[in-house]
């Protein structure tokens, strides 16, 4: 592992990426405004890359909004999987005219996955329920194409953002805290592991995970929610994080 590594955060001004930034755990972090780096445009990408000669890419840059993601598939089709490959075009491009490598890591979502049954593993069975899952499945196969990459699934809230007054007790998943996230992140960048994995929390539902952090939330029921969205929500999306907790211990 190089000292001094230099770091590229797409997505900078999102939940995620605010959170990075704030965290202050990544040294020689640049994270470049959308209108300076648009993963629409390989151009931008391309003048970005050469500029610095990054060690690392976290791409936390997507169409991260279900709704937003059903109402305009056009859009999330060219953010979620054409944006990610002029991402990886780039890398791929860079690495051949500079011969060095750039290790990426991108967050993709627990929705590429049936989220039925729940207990999911990296190796199971996928098959996304919205656009937003398909989308998100698409691109990690196009991330797999660059030799160091890693491909985050996971959920997050944030903790100071919990602004629903009720919360599904049968929605069940793996949700984790965006700060914990942060730092698995860190953790994962530090470790040689290349791959899919799964990072989160353990199985509870949406109710019993937020109530936590906020001691006047009601419970409701997934019917309640989804009823007036025109949109799958997961009944179950719960991961198996053997592989996390394997990488977290060794690897
Ligand atoms: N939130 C969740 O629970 C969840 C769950 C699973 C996976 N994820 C994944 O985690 C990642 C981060 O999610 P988030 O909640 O932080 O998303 P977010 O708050 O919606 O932030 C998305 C970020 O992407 C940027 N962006 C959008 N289009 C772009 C483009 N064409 N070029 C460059 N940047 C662009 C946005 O910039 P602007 O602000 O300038 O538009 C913003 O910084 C996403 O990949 C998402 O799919 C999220």
């Amino acid at each position: 592992m190089k000292k001094n590594r230099k770091i590229l955060l797409i997505g900078g001004s999102g939940n995620l990426g605010t959170s990075i930034i704030k965290s202050r755990l990544f040294k020689n972090l640049y994270f470049p405004a959308k209108k300076n780096l648009n993963l629409t445009s390989r151009k931008s990408i391309r003048k970005i890359l050469n500029n610095h000669k990054f060690d690392l890419v976290i791409n936390c840059a997507a169409m991260a909004s279900i709704l937003d993601c059903e109402r305009n598939v056009t859009k999330a089709i060219n953010v979620n999987i054409g944006g990610t490959s002029n991402l990886v075009k780039e890398i791929l491009r860079h690495e051949i005219n500079y011969k060095r490598k750039i290790k990426l890591i991108h967050i993709s979502s627990d929705g590429v996955y049936p989220s039925q049954k729940g207990n999911y593993s990296e190796r199971g069975p996928l098959g996304p329920y919205n656009v937003y899952g398909w989308t998100k499945l698409a691109s990690e196969f196009v991330v797999s194409l660059v030799n160091k990459h890693v491909i985050i699934r996971t959920r997050f809230f944030d903790k100071e953002k919990i602004k629903f007054r009720k919360s599904a007790n049968d929605i069940f998943t793996s949700n984790i805290e965006v700060n914990d996230l942060v730092e698995a992140i860190k953790m994962i960048s530090l470790k040689s592991f290349i791959g899919v994995i799964n990072v989160g929390s353990k199985r509870r539902s949406d109710y019993v995970a937020y109530k936590w952090f906020k001691n006047n939330l009601k419970p409701c029921k997934r019917k309640d929610i989804t009823k007036n969205l025109n949109v799958n929500l997961a009944k179950d999306s719960s991961m198996n994080l053997n592989l996390f907790n394997k990488v977290k211990k060794n690897l």
